[in-house]
């Protein structure tokens, strides 16, 4: 079987700005990957390129054994790549309905969508409960799992988040944890971007550390906690 997502040899540039320089990633089919490294590293960049919001200035991006190296966003959402950007990325004045409403109705059409928002309300219960809620009004957790419910395409390949845990209290962490593993579960793929590693670790079966631009380290990720000590890194959790 194909990975789901293969970087080979990508650098990538913000105008004369380099930010990586030759990555080589892999994350199988139903594999799980985190991305972890220190501010500025390059992680958000390697989660941009492997949903086509970066285009790679040389290397070369493949998703399930297809090369989409210069492809647009929607191409890869098309074959399946969910990306969960950093931030919470909701409509604070919309409903949690109307939020998931608005992103299904442009990936699974009228037909699709009601379909669409039962399988939401199931991976994440507590957006059920809060379906007629203000998106604005909803905790720090809620509209994490908000703007990952909403990328959620029938079912993705792969699911990219970006810093799920950025901001949030230790308890709302372990909830949004909880939704990804349940995600992971149900058999796709995760590529998580963390600064805080103990949840990563926990959930994620593989680890690569990232740092200016370059994959540092990359190996099964109960070797990692090794290799990052003396490291510069949160942990969060208090190891
Ligand atoms: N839109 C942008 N324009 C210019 N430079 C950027 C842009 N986005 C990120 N960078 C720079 O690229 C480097 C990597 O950033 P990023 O991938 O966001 O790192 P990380 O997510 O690991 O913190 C940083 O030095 C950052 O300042
Ligand atoms: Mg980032």
């Amino acid at each position: 079987m194909s990975p789901v997502l293969e970087l080979r040899g990508v650098s990538a540039s913000y105008g004369p700005f380099r930010a990586l320089f030759g990555v080589s990633l892999t994350v199988e089919a139903g594999g799980s990957l985190a991305l972890l490294g220190s501010n500025g590293a390059g992680k958000t960049t390697v989660a941009r390129v492997a949903s086509g919001l970066v285009v790679p200035t040389s290397g070369s991006v493949l998703v399930d054994g297809e090369d989409l190296t210069g492809a647009r966003p929607h191409q890869y959402a098309r074959a399946g790549v969910a990306h969960a950007p950093e931030g919470r990325s909701v409509f604070a004045t919309l409903t949690v309905a109307e939020n998931l409403r608005l992103s299904f109705r442009r990936t699974h059409g009228a037909s699709g969508l009601s379909c669409a928002l039962d399988r939401a309300y199931d991976l994440f219960p507590q957006l059920g409960n809060r379906r007629s809620q203000m998106a604005g009004t909803l905790s720090g957790g809620e509209q994490r799992m908000l703007s990952m419910a909403r990328v959620l395409v029938n079912p993705p390949k792969l699911l990219i988040a970006d810093e799920p845990s950025l901001g949030l209290a230790p308890i709302i962490i372990d909830e949004v944890y909880q939704s990804l593993r349940a995600i992971r579960e149900a058999g796709t793929a995760v590529l998580i971007v963390e600064q805080q590693v103990g949840h990563a670790l926990q959930l994620c079966d593989r680890t690569a550390v990232l740092g200016h631009g370059a994959v540092e380290w990359e190996g099964p990720a109960d070797e990692a906690t090794d290799v990052m000590v003396g490291q510069m890194f949160t942990t969060g959790e208090d190891g």
